[in-house]
């Protein structure tokens, strides 16, 4: 939650790298540090006024309910729609169906109570204590919320300790496996361009792997691979990488258009790159992979150097490109003799290109 916040530049990256230091999530952890607590109250505050789970979303400036809500959907979304849930479940005949308030609160019946101000002890899981409750005859209403698996999963920027569970993703997706130096000088290269999906223990289930190229003067960015774990597929989630990374390209190097490499026979990608992301066919590569499949060379024009702009994320300032297409300065730490564009390296392991 808090990586999102702060690459959404919802909260100060100290106030990010406080709670990295000070806060402690294992779920072991029962009591925070001073500092933590600090920290978490100077994030909360920073987001107080917006929807944390939609923070492109209006607010809701009317509190006052209808005797029936505003149809919402997705498009149409309803900021006010918590309203009337509350005054729902604070009626009556509401409670007293679900068994719920029968000591007679003096309050209204709320989501979170503002009584108990800051849960100071609060554990990892709280079955234990209903266990308690339970056993002394206390009556307990436990309601599950449903959600969509995507829905809890992150997509964000990836950084050096992601690396490992990137190759691990990408061993048990693709047979087109790469060494660790290879990730590596992904990272080093263009950091603006490598992203995961990190759902909410923290695991990684997918990453896009990408790179900028530059060929007779046009620059343009090529994705290196890309997975989702089979657990986790078919919630949008590919789409969201791929996009993450096409707009880093076009925003901070102001790439022209993005190359890729598919399989033939990968229906799912391909369907994913032409209808969902408007890529094209450009060319067929005979023999493309190790094994003597076929490969669509496929593109997509971006909106390319107008929409081009230094400066992009002020914290990236030493990544950006000086002057020339593709120059950033990292582009130095590229392996000699390696890798250049495709990694159509000498080792098997290395072969090809997944994407
Ligand atoms: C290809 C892959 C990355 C798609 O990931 P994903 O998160 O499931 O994709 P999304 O949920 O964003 O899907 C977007 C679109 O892709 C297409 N798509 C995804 N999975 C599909 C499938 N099994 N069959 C047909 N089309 C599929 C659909 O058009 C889908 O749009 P829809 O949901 O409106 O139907 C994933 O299947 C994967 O990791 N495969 C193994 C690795 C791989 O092939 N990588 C690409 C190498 S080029």
């Amino acid at each position: 939650m808090y990586d999102y916040f702060e690459s959404h530049a919802l909260i100060s990256e100290d106030t990010w790298y406080q709670i990295q230091k000070y806060c402690n999530f294992s779920p072991e952890a029962m009591k925070q540090s001073r500092q933590c607590i600090k920290a978490d109250l100077e994030a909360l505050r920073n987001v107080e006024f917006l929807n944390i789970y939609n923070i492109y979303a209006p607010n809701c400036f009317n509190y006052s309910v209808t005797a029936k809500p505003k149809p919402g959907s997705i498009l149409n979304f309803d900021p006010c729609s918590n309203y009337y849930v509350y005054t729902y479940l604070n009626r009556p005949d509401v409670q007293a169906a679900m068994h719920a308030n029968v000591t007679r609160l003096t309050h209204d019946w709320e989501r979170c109570s503002y009584i108990i101000t800051y849960w100071n002890d609060s554990p990892y899981t709280i079955i234990p204590v209903l266990k308690e409750l339970m056993e002394n005859k206390l009556r307990v209403w436990i309601f599950r919320i449903s959600y969509r698996r995507g829905a809890m999963v992150c997509i964000r920027k990836a950084t050096m300790d992601d690396l490992l569970a990137m190759q691990a993703c990408n061993l048990l997706c693709l047979p087109e496996n790469y060494q660790m130096k290879y990730y590596l000088y992904h990272t080093l290269s263009w950091p603006q361009l490598l992203y995961v999906a990190e759902d909410y223990n923290g695991k990684i289930v997918g990453y896009v792997l990408a790179k900028m190229e530059e060929e007779s003067n046009e620059c343009h960015g090529h994705i290196t691979s890309l997975a989702v774990l089979r657990t986790h597929r078919k919630l949008g989630l590919a789409t969201k990488l791929m996009k993450a990374a096409q707009a880093a390209m076009e925003q901070v190097f102001g790439a022209e258009y993005v190359s890729l490499h598919v399989r033939k026979s990968n229906r799912a990608a391909f369907n994913l790159y032409t209808e969902t992301l408007g890529y094209k066919i450009d060319d067929v590569e005979a023999k493309y992979y190790a094994d003597g499949e076929d490969a669509y060379d496929m593109r997509k024009q971006l909106k390319g150097k107008q929409n081009h702009h230094h400066g992009h994320h002020h914290h990236n300032h030493h990544h950006q490109h000086g002057g020339g297409c593709c120059s950033g300065e990292p582009r130095s730490a590229e392996p000699r003799g390696e890798a250049k564009s495709d990694p159509k390296a000498s080792t098997k392991s290395e072969s090809k290109s997944g994407s």
